[in-house]
């Protein structure tokens, strides 16, 4: 257990507005990550090496993509007792979002609702701080994830995941290619039939040459949306076989209301998350495991709130699971919960 019960920081932050609670709270880990303070919120890793998509991860509870927009706070996740963390979705340039409040807390129904659109400082900056993270040399796996600048028109999107591949590529154990943010314009479009193809078709002939500038292969997944129906998942599961990418992520947040309806908040545009994402998003990895069988690489994340529904995604086919709003409503200690129900 965490040296600090949850319940202290937790009333402190959720009197606070979300956002200004995220910042004070990366704040906070990238001040005392690497420092014997650590032990505030740190736990023992949970040793239950597996081994998925040619990676060795030291257990099987990850780290969702966009906590760490910047990359700036891998080592105080890592100490949380993570496997794997992701960071980003991290953008070729900077660009500030959309305009605040963007984040909202549903707490009655343990979810969150943002629609942040890729705020970050842009590449140069998150290679700058995921080069200083030790998270990797201590065992741990690090995934990149990235996306696109919302000014880039969706027609030139991939020149920005070229981009963001070739700048990662060297820095990281696997690279997440997001497509499935409500956030930012057209974005989902890149998941119908002909788009995604055209986008893994070129992203997997950059990561060939890539392969033989850094001497490494570098797995390559890709982060989908829960908003998607059995046709449309078995379209996606084909192309990612046929373009030979490694792996897959699923669910982003969701755009469906149905299971918040009436709740305060509910009405606000953007991606909700945590709880009320749970079953479409386990319904989704039961259909991605129908269409690839049993070996194909599954991430499954959306709604985790215990180890028990670590377990339910993992009995829906995933091999890995994240979590992040989870961690907002439950805290560090969901991460040695999750491990220790996923070893079971
Ligand atoms: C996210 N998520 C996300 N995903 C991604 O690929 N890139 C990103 O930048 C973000 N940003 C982001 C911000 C916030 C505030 C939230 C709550 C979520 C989605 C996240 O990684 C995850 O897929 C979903 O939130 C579902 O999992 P949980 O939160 O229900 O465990």
């Amino acid at each position: 257990m965490a040296l600090v019960p949850y319940a202290l920081p937790k009333s402190v932050l959720f009197s606070m507005d979300p956002e200004t609670a995220h910042d004070l709270t990366i704040g906070a880990l990238a001040q005392f990550q690497n420092t014997p303070l650590a032990c505030l919120w740190g736990a023992r890793r949970v040793d239950d090496p597996v081994e998925v998509a040619g990676l060795r991860f030291p257990n099987r509870i990850g780290m969702a993509a966009g906590l760490d927009k910047n990359g700036r706070v891998i080592d105080g996740l890592g100490a949380m007792g993570f496997g794997f963390v992701e960071v980003g979705t991290v953008t070729p340039k900077g660009q500030p979002g959309n305009p605040k409040p963007r984040m909202f807390r549903l707490p009655q129904a343990n979810a969150l609702i943002n629609r942040l659109g890729f705020n970050n400082e842009g590449l140069d900056s998150f290679l700058t701080n995921v080069k200083q993270a030790r998270f990797r040399a201590n065992g741990g796996i690090l995934g990149l994830n990235i996306g696109k600048n919302a000014a880039t028109p969706i027609e030139q999107a991939v020149d920005d995941y070229l981009i963001c591949l070739e700048g990662v590529y060297p820095h990281a154990d696997y690279i997440t290619v997001n497509i499935s943010s409500p956030n930012t314009k057209n974005l989902r479009a890149l998941q119908s039939d002909e788009a995604l193809d055209a986008l893994l078709g070129q992203l997997q002939e950059r990561r060939q040459q890539l392969i033989g500038r850094h001497g490494r292969t570098v797995p390559m997944f890709v982060k989908i949306a829960p908003d998607l129906d059995e046709a449309q998942v078995g379209v996606i599961a084909a192309t990612l076989e046929k373009n030979g990418i490694d792996g897959v992520i699923a669910t982003n947040t969701t755009i469906s209301r149905e299971a918040v309806q009436g709740l305060p908040h509910a009405e606000e545009t953007g991606g909700l998350s945590g709880a009320p994402v749970f079953e479409a998003s386990n319904q989704v990895i039961r259909l991605l495991r129908a269409a690839l069988g049993p070996r194909y690489p599954i991430i499954g994340v959306g709604g985790v709130m215990s180890g028990a529904d670590a377990r339910a995604k993992r009995d829906a086919g995933a091999d890995l699971v994240q979590i992040y709003t989870g961690l907002i409503y439950k805290g560090p200690d969901l991460v040695r919960e999750c491990a220790q129900a996923l070893s079971r």
